[in-house]
């Protein structure tokens, strides 16, 4: 669980940064903002390219921010967009390596939670590091 100030202080993270995403072919503005176990705060934003495909998430990159300075415990991530779009199916599966029991707020342009759940939640029967045979 997380407290109703941590929650309005990563979705006013990830509103802020949305300013920084660089989507001139969808112009669709992603901003995300990653609460770890040591307290720090990571954001991302969505970066598109011209071969479209080689493009990144929001999610992502916030994620793998934290993961090149040494984070590996995630508590929280939320995710805000103009219309409240939910998390892809390649950034559910990056969440759940670091723990299917990361909260996931999604919120719209005005701040407004249209969804608050678990990556256990947005990814039911994920396909883990155990999953792998030794
Ligand atoms: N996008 C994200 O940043 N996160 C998601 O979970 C869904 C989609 C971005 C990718 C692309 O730059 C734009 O939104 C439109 O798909």
């Amino acid at each position: 669980m997380i407290n109703d100030e941590m929650r309005q202080k990563l979705i006013g993270s990830a509103a802020e940064v949305r300013k920084w995403a660089y989507a001139p072919y969808s112009k669709y503005a992603v901003g995300a903002a990653l609460l770890t176990a040591s307290g720090r705060i990571y954001d991302g934003v969505n970066i598109e390219n011209a071969a479209y495909t080689d493009g990144i998430c929001a999610e992502r990159v916030a994620i793998f921010k934290a993961v090149s300075e040494g984070e590996r415990e995630f508590i929280a991530i939320a995710v805000v967009t103009s219309n409240g779009g939910s998390p892809c199916g390649s950034c559910r599966q990056v969440m759940s390596e670091f723990g299917l029991k990361t909260i996931v707020i999604i919120a719209d342009e005005h701040g407004k939670v249209i969804d608050e759940t678990s990556v256990e939640g947005l990814l039911p029967g994920a396909f883990l590091p155990g999953d792998l045979p030794r």
